[in-house]
């Protein structure tokens, strides 16, 4: 019998991922022959760790914070939505190639939309920040066809930049970029925090009224009980309210599914995970 294919998650800290867990679970759903383990490098030795993984047979990892600028420059060739997003947080090693994807923003929207069962055509969309994160949704959401999406951040040139950065990729969609304060009067079916805000335990200072009838805030973020974002959401009428426990799932049935070329069943995983999230 040949051994497991192996795979990892690399960043720094690491011991907290939920990784390994999800794509173990996903591998006995499928049946598929791999190992997958959490790897901790160096803050200065993100390649080195790389390369020792891809030596020692490994197949390809998953890359967390805060290595996926790294993992990009890494990659030597990328797919288009790695380029948008300008990150990587999947390195897949072909041959003697490393291939880098990024499936946050993928994640991000097959969350959205199977799970949470949330229309993205025809929704007006507000997302939060400017940053990584932010960036990587930009693309993933346009291809939903919204009726408009607005990036909205704390420093506003941020947003006016990276709204402007993706006016090609929109076509005929209104994009824009802009200040937190100038959202007042605004109303939205989708609203997304992509800021980092939560990790705080803050809420970005928004307007109040954001939230259309039947609107959905969705925080990138995750952990027991809702976040500072979702507590102000729900305060200021958003109906739904979703954290982002569905997105790191789906990203990381995206990656496997990259490496495989099998697309588990993310449903019972997700359910487990919140279990767990829930118990801690
Ligand atoms: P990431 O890769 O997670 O997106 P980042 O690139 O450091 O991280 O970006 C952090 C984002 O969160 C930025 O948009 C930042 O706003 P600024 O550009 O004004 O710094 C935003 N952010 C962080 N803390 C925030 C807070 N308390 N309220 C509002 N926005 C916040």
């Amino acid at each position: 019998m040949t051994s497991p294919d192996r795979y990892a998650v690399i960043g720094n800290p690491i011991a907290h991922s939920k990784s390994p867990l999800i794509h173990a679970a996903f591998a006995r759903q499928t049946g598929e022959s791999l190992v997958y383990e959490a790897l901790l490098a160096p803050l200065d030795g993100f390649a080195q760790a790389v390369e020792d993984f891809r030596a020692a047979g490994g197949r390809g990892v998953n890359v967390t914070v805060p290595f996926k600028l790294e993992a990009f420059a890494l990659a030597q060739r990328r797919s288009p939505r790695a380029e948008a997003a300008g990150a990587v947080n999947t390195l897949a090693f072909d041959g003697a190639e490393i291939f880098g994807d990024n499936t946050d923003g993928a994640g991000l929207v097959r969350d959205l939309q199977f799970n949470l069962d949330t229309q993205l055509a025809g929704a007006r969309i507000l997302l939060l920040g400017a940053g990584g994160a932010a960036r990587g949704a930009v693309l993933p959401l346009l291809g939903a066809h919204p009726a408009s999406l607005t990036i909205a951040n704390r420093t506003a040139s941020k947003a006016v930049a990276l709204a402007g950065a993706f006016g090609e990729a929109a076509g005929d969609i209104p994009l824009d970029g802009c200040g937190l304060d100038d959202l007042g009067g605004r109303a939205f079916d989708l609203v997304i925090n992509a800021t980092a805000s939560s990790l705080a335990d803050e809420a970005p200072p928004l307007p109040s009224g954001l939230y259309a009838a039947g609107s959905l805030a969705y925080d990138m973020m995750y952990g027991r009980g809702d976040t500072a974002f979702l507590r102000a959401a729900r305060a200021d009428g958003a109906n739904r309210l979703a954290d982002g426990l569905g997105m790191l799932v789906e990203q990381a049935a995206e990656s496997f599914f990259g490496w495989r070329g099998v697309r588990p069943d993310t449903s019972p995983v997700l359910a487990e995970l919140r279990r767990r999230v829930d118990a801690q």
